[in-house]
């Protein structure tokens, strides 16, 4: 069987119920916002980029970005994976689409933040190249980079 292409998709009326259905673990419940929640706050922030994340023709994941607030960054907002889809590439696949988009939009590093935590995605990050920066933000967030 051949590999599924990963791609990212634009989220449609006719795509968007699919999309808020995708859920991780439960006990990962605590480091990533409902996809609803995610679409709706989109929809309030003008700069917010989302995407749905499809394995050939099946929604696996979504991923929402912004630009930082110098210009040259940009930040990933959401980012999950189905709990039905982990653990096949997906993750990987998404995040090395979303990072090669990213220098011809003029972005030079792309910055994330995460929740510390058992099952977090920190190990996951780090294995995509991002580095911790060693700050924590007021919510306990910790803040990584990667240079572009
Ligand atoms: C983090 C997440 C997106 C990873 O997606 P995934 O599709 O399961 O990841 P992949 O299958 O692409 O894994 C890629 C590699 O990362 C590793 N990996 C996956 N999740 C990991 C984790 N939490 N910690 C450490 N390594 C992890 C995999 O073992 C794999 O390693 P390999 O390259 O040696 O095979 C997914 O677990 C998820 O949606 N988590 C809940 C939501 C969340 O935490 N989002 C981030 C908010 S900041």
């Amino acid at each position: 069987m051949s590999v599924p292409v990963v791609s990212l998709r634009e989220i449609t009326a006719e795509t968007v119920r699919a999309i808020c259905e995708l859920e991780p673990h439960r006990a990962q419940d605590g480091f990533v916002a409902p996809n609803a929640v995610s679409i709706a706050q989109a929809h309030f922030n003008s700069a917010a980029v989302f995407r749905a994340v499809y394995a050939d023709e099946a929604p696996v994941g979504f991923i929402m970005w912004r630009p930082g607030d110098d210009g040259a960054s940009c930040f990933l907002w959401r980012f999950m994976i189905d709990k039905h889809h982990q653990g096949k590439g997906y993750g990987r696949e998404t995040i090395a689409l979303w990072l090669k988009s990213l220098p011809s939009q003029g972005y030079e590093l792309a910055r994330l933040s995460y929740l510390p935590g058992d099952g977090g995605p920190h190990g996951f990050y780090l294995a995509q190249g991002f580095r911790d920066t060693g700050e924590t933000r007021a919510n306990g967030e910790r803040l990584m980079e990667l240079a572009l």
